[in-house]
């Protein structure tokens, strides 16, 4: 693979996967991803920050190897995600007078995810700093972007953020840096509704705290690096933000036509009263892109037929994920039809709990949509018009 130099004396040397496809046996790849690795050589001492993916731990050692590393004296764990730790066993054993640097929680989970022993660890603990001689590097406790162990390392003199999952995204690319945030909003955002849009709040904060910092560049652990960072920190505060737009995603299933007769007329009603609208049918679509749409989505509208006694499963499949992934989403609604019977509106409002959204008055009928349900699904769309306009107002005023 490659060494590349970022500064003087801090150096890339991680891994990047182009061929991956799934990550979590869940999320697609559309265009890879890579695993970020850092060196920072200080006058006195040497660190590596994070390591790579177990599957590329060759390349990691290669790189090391390429940038004449003979010792180490600390291994900085930012997350004990496998795909950034899971080569720390072979590296602690490649450098075993190395301190493996840790959060509390981290050292809980890199024993137990990696059987490093305890012993091994350097906890630090908030605004803690290490050196390494002419350089700094003061540990930034960030729980929950992505697990509740993580922390982000700020090199002090050189003012490098290397913030591990947090500004990510899953892109393999051979440039280092982003030179311009439109070549990679796509797959930054949507890297944000996948992995960090649970915790939104979380994030929230830790943008606040990221303030006393004077950071120059954003080094994160997965695809290219930012400098400046403040095009990624804007986007950031706009995806964090509680500012909706004028949109409703769909997403639907339909067996036999009636549940996507009912989509594509409620979808056209909304049109023709000036709503966004984005439609994706849940037996051709990608879940990252479903995510993604759901970033700013005033209002979710689920579609599905009664399969048996409740959805069909890809409307469940979906709307679980949704309640995971918690976007910030004002209404949710359901829209459908039964043969029989069954309590799918019910079963999928339960599923939507963690949203923090207004379930409308749904759709679900009995058979085909007669015109009685079209004109149902049409004030729907007035309700959905009324309720953006209204939300609309209060946060102008707000602002
Ligand atoms: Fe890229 Fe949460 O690991």
């Amino acid at each position: 693979m490659a060494v590349r130099e970022i500064l003087p004396d801090i150096y890339w040397i991680g891994a990047i996967d182009w061929d991956r496809r799934l990550f979590d046996a869940l999320i697609p790849l559309p265009e890879g991803t890579s695993y970020n690795a850092y060196l920072v050589k200080g006058s006195e001492k040497t660190a590596l920050i994070d390591t790579v993916d177990p599957s590329k731990e060759f390349e990691y050692v290669c790189n090391l190897v390429k940038a004449g590393i003979e010792s180490v004296d600390y291994i900085i764990v930012n997350h004990a995600e496998q795909d950034h730790s899971g080569s720390l066993p072979m590296a602690a054993e490649l450098f075993p007078r190395a301190q493996i640097v840790v959060s509390e929680k981290c050292r809980d989970l890199v024993q137990s995810l990696l059987e490093i022993p305890p012993e091994r660890c350097l906890v630090v603990k908030d605004r803690d700093t290490i050196s390494l001689g002419n350089k700094t590097l003061e540990f930034i406790m960030a729980p929950w972007v992505h697990w509740p162990e993580t922390m982000l390392t700020y090199l002090q003199e050189d003012h490098v953020l290397f913030s591990c999952d947090l500004f990510g995204s899953h892109r393999a690319t051979s440039d280092l840096f982003v030179d311009d945030i439109r070549e990679i909003y796509h797959s930054a955002k949507r890297y944000y509704a996948e992995i960090m849009m649970p915790f939104r709040s979380n994030i929230r904060d830790h943008l606040a705290i990221l303030t006393s910092c004077d950071i120059r560049i954003i080094a994160p652990s997965h695809g290219p690096l930012y400098q400046p960072p403040d095009p990624i920190l804007a986007a950031y505060r706009d995806w964090i933000s509680d500012e909706v737009k004028n949109e409703v995603v769909i997403i639907y299933v339909s067996m036999h036509g009636s549940t996507e007769k009912m989509v594509n007329h409620f979808a056209g009603a909304l049109m023709e009263r000036n709503v966004s609208v984005r439609i994706f049918n849940l037996a051709v679509s990608d879940i990252g892109e479903i995510a993604m749409s759901l970033v700013d989505a005033a209002t979710i509208v689920i579609g599905t037929p009664t399969m048996l006694f409740g959805p069909h499963p890809l409307a469940a499949n979906a709307a679980y994920i949704t309640n995971l992934i918690r976007p910030k989403t004002k209404f949710a609604a359901v829209i459908g039809s039964y043969g029989w019977g069954g309590n799918t509106v019910e079963t999928l409002k339960g599923m939507l709990s963690r949203l923090n959204a207004e379930m409308l008055d749904p759709v679900y009928v009995k058979g085909i949509p007669d015109q009685a349900c079209l004109r149902e699904l049409e004030t729907m769309a007035d309700t959905i018009v009324r309720k953006h306009r209204e939300i609309a107002v209060s946060s102008q005023q707000a602002g």
